[in-house]
């Protein structure tokens, strides 16, 4: 079988990252249901919670990982025995386990929050990504605030990790600090410096605090990444995570500069989004790329009257691929005759010239008055008409 050298493994942590996040936590039954969803959808590794948490989490994971059909199910874990056991123990149902284990390796973390020095982390790292290889061939370790680690250190922690087993090695930008360019640089550094780096999958996980994390973690597949962790609409500690739907989406779109591939069914990105909103009750910004109320619809009548001609004047992506039926054409005071024309058409509606003047003129007083006008009221609007043009006598 040949290995595509240009495959991006998505690395879903919607279900434990995300979970983390103010207001996003999800009891059981909205667990396993999203996890069936994000493994339909063709997510490569879906992470499945922090099973030393607690026992809701564990028990969670557990049952995610007795469902999965294809995913790999991963648990999260510290450097500490108990909590490798524990993600062991969740994580055993599943027909492809991952072990996820983590620690601190930037200078302010090591100092103040671990209150360990360098050394002890790097035997930490050793010991138990060994330990954690006891249970599954299959094992991640991460560098918390990697993106603020010192490359030295970064290099031998990386290193260590590789040699007792880990087999991918994520990078995290824990606090969404890095731009672009230095986070890709980074990625660029161990693969040049670390010996063993080629016995490894590298990993992107991008915190969104400037705005970033998409932009970070496309940089890191360019500078040699191979999986990216994600989640769907971002959600994630504070600003959250890079939004699985914008990564994917984007790969798809721009193949000329990003010519990589993944497993995922974009047609099921709107579905997915929306589970996860109707679950956690967190409902998208509508401007929200890709799945936002606002990414596939339009108001201003130039845009219409594009969209009208030919949908590639204002779309990049087909509302088809992320799984919408349509494009929006919304009513407003901004839309011009020719979408109103063929929105009355769509309703059923088919005036003459003067009867469409009429019309889109007490359209548009009032538009002017309320932000949108359904499709009842242009209903209303219509049959208002007709008697306003019977007593104008045209
Ligand atoms: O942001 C982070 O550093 C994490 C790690 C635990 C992977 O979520
Ligand atoms: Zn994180």
């Amino acid at each position: 079988m040949s290995f595509d050298k240009n495959r991006v493994i998505i690395f879903d942590t919607t279900l434990r990252d995300g979970e983390q996040s103010p207001g996003c936590s999800m009891n059981h039954e909205e667990k396993l249901r999203m996890a069936r969803l994000l493994d339909d959808m063709g997510v490569d590794v879906i992470e499945a919670g922090f099973p030393i948490a607690s026992k809701g989490d564990f028990e969670a994971v557990h049952a995610i990982a007795g469902e999965a059909k294809n995913a790999v199910i991963a648990g999260l874990c510290r450097t500490v025995k108990k909590d490798i056991e524990a993600t062991a123990e969740a994580i055993k149902p599943a027909k492809r386990q991952r072990i996820h284990t983590f620690i601190s390796t930037s200078p302010l973390h090591m100092k103040y929050k671990l209150q360990m020095e360098p050394e002890a982390v790097i035997e930490k790292i050793h010991e138990c990504v060994s330990f954690a290889r006891n249970f599954t061939d299959d094992v991640e370790w991460s560098a918390e605030d990697g993106s603020r680690t010192e490359d030295d250190f970064l290099c031998r922690a990386v290193e260590t990790a590789i040699k007792a087993g880990a087999t991918t090695i994520n990078i995290p930008d824990t606090v969404g600090y890095a731009t672009p360019e230095d986070y890709a640089a980074r990625f660029r550094m161990l693969i040049e410096r670390v010996p063993n780096i080629d016995k490894a999958i590298l990993s992107a996980h991008c915190h969104n605090d400037l705005g970033l994390a998409v932009a970070n973690s496309l940089a890191a597949v360019q500078a040699g990444a191979r999986q990216v962790e994600c989640t769907i609409n971002g959600i994630g500690e504070r600003a959250g995570n890079a939004a699985l739907e914008e990564i994917v989406m984007a790969i798809r779109t721009r193949p000329d500069r990003l010519p990589y591939t993944n497993n995922i069914q974009t047609t099921m990105i709107t579905q997915v989004s929306r589970a996860l909103s109707d679950v956690t009750g967190f409902t998208c910004q509508p401007n929200k790329a890709i799945v936002g109320a606002n990414a596939f619809a339009h108001e201003s009548g130039i845009h219409q009257d594009g969209m009208l001609k030919n949908a590639q004047t204002y779309e990049i992506m087909t509302p088809e691929s992320v799984g919408l039926d349509k494009s929006e054409l919304v009513l407003g005071k901004h839309s011009g005759r020719h979408a109103f024309r063929k929105k009355l058409e769509a309703l059923g509606y088919k005036l003459g010239e003067n009867a469409l003047e009429d019309a889109f003129a007490r359209f548009k007083d009032l538009a002017d008055a309320q932000k949108k006008v359904s499709d009842d009221e242009l209903i209303a609007l219509v049959a208002q008409n007709v008697a306003h043009m019977e007593r104008k006598g045209i």
